[in-house]
């Protein structure tokens, strides 16, 4: 593998973020040789650590998430790292970090390329983008910036932020991560539904009735309720991840896997994106809040969290399109914190259509994230010593070996940066209209909170959410697959 030349500096050094997905996923592209002798990486914080410390968290950091490891290795990947105590607000500290930057330049040959990596608290993102910009960090190689997730806050807020990122950055540089896009079933949806005549031929208004996309987890927001607060689920979790996995199952076939193809066929779709009315949203969307029980805090009481908060910890809705292979088709989707299980899964819902036998299910293809991966179909056959007809799975799945070769998405996501390949990562006029979406529902919950009797859920933690969510399909004899 080509070895990439770079100076890489992330904000955020001393985070979770970078501890637990960075600097792994940074350590398994050195052992690969993608970076090697030629790179560096400025960790910068507020906290004042030293070279050494910053060293001895990247060498816990390996150690954590590696079984086995070259312990030279380590200690080769480790010296390459530099920290940096650095206040986003001060101007004076991007001088002494571009003094670094290029010390380190001249001392590693990074022939001028230069990595950003946003990975602190969001507020801090526009900061860091004007003064990359007014004080001239970029340099004479390639340039690019690595954007965590939320981008904006709606989208007069993102907006400002990509004028900002805009002001040192072409598009093109621009790497938005969504950490689904990383994941091995979300890179499975397009060629299982582009290789597979059985698939794509049935791909279609005429033969899907609906698709339900489920991300739920078993945890509560945790130590998060601060983010959590000025978030809620629709924005932590449609606005990125469910949006694009809807994308991806929704959008017309590229002409080609480039970048820029992909990118092209995947606003095709979003350019017919319908926008839900107020009384859409009323009609089509839940949100809900988990209570507490014996042992656990509701929302209201966890910490950060005020008492009578009404951002939601679920939310169900429909997303349509007008345009596309399955145009018209509702996409119904639901996320929510503190539910029955971690789970991510597509259910894929086929129309009925007569047949001698009367009535029987029809067919689901259920694709399936986390934790586990596997793909199944769910078919019918006859019984074997009775008359009548059973459901069986056809299933697709990974042998032990084969799941133990699975990249983490930080790792697949951080390699695409650094070979230039955008393909996974979220396009601004992607962006925008997943905002222009999502502001449409706080718009109407917004106007809905001012009223007596706000419609919010309650629901009791790890079941499956509120009962009301069974309530927002279009027609009767929809109902969610996975229960
Ligand atoms: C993040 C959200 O983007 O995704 C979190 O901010 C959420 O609230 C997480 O827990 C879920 O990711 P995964 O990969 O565990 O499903």
């Amino acid at each position: 593998m080509k070895n990439i030349p770079v100076v890489m500096i992330i904000f955020g050094g001393s985070g979770d973020l970078a501890h637990r997905k960075l600097y792994p996923a940074l350590f398994n592209l050195y052992e690969q040789g993608l970076i090697h002798d030629d790179f560096a990486v400025i960790a910068t914080a507020r906290r004042p650590w030293s070279h050494d410390y910053l060293r001895e968290q990247i060498s816990d950091a390996i150690h954590e998430t590696h079984a086995e490891v070259n312990e030279n290795d380590v200690h080769d990947f480790a010296s390459h790292f530099y920290y940096q105590s650095h206040d986003v607000t001060n101007v004076e500290h991007y001088q002494t970090l571009k003094k670094l930057a290029q010390d380190l330049n001249d001392r590693y040959s990074a022939e001028g390329n230069r990595i950003f990596y946003m990975a602190m608290a969001p507020r801090f993102f526009g900061t860091i983008a004007t003064h990359i910009n007014d004080q001239h960090l970029t340099s004479t190689g390639f340039n690019r910036i690595v954007v965590e997730k939320p981008f904006g806050h709606d989208l007069a807020s993102a907006e400002k932020l990509n004028k900002q990122i805009n002001a040192s950055f072409k598009e093109d540089d621009v790497f938005r991560i969504d950490h689904y896009l990383g994941k091995e079933m979300v890179q499975n949806i397009l060629p299982l539904r582009f290789t597979n005549p059985l698939i794509k031929n049935i791909w279609n208004t005429a033969t899907i009735k609906n698709i339900q996309v489920t991300l739920s987890e078993q945890l509560g927001v945790e130590a998060r309720g601060g983010y959590y607060e000025t978030s809620g689920a629709l924005r932590d979790m449609v606005q990125n991840h469910i949006f694009q996995i809807i994308t991806l199952l929704a959008m017309p076939q590229p002409q080609n896997l480039e970048a820029a193809s992909i990118h092209a066929a995947k606003q095709e779709l979003l350019d017919s994106l319908l926008i839900p009315t107020k009384e859409e949203v009323m009609q089509h969307f839940v949100r809900g809040q988990y209570l507490g029980t014996d042992n656990t805090f509701g929302y209201r009481q966890e910490a950060n969290v005020a008492d009578n908060s009404l951002t939601e910890t679920y939310v169900a809705g429909e997303i349509k399109f007008a345009k596309g292979p399955v145009a018209g088709v509702p996409l119904y989707f639901r996320t929510g914190k503190e539910m029955k299980e971690k789970k991510s899964r597509i259910d894929v819902v086929l129309k009925h259509q007569s047949n001698p036998y009367g009535s029987v299910h029809s067919n689901n293809l259920t694709i399936e994230i986390d934790p586990q991966m596997c793909i199944y179909l769910t078919i019918n056959g006859k019984k074997i010593t009775e008359p009548g007809i059973r459901r069986e799975k056809l299933a697709y799945s990974f042998s032990k070996e084969e799941l133990a070769q699975v990249p983490d998405g930080y790792e697949r996501l951080l390699r695409d940066v650094f070979v230039n390949d955008s393909t996974n990562f979220t396009h601004w006029s992607e962006l925008k209209r997943y905002w222009q979406f999502i502001d449409a529902v706080e718009n109407v919950w917004a106007e809905d909170n001012q009223s007596a009797q706000p419609q919010m859920s309650e629901y009791l933690p790890y079941r499956m959410g509120p009962k009301a969510a069974n309530h927002i399909f279009e027609s009767a004899t929809e109902h969610w697959i996975y229960e």
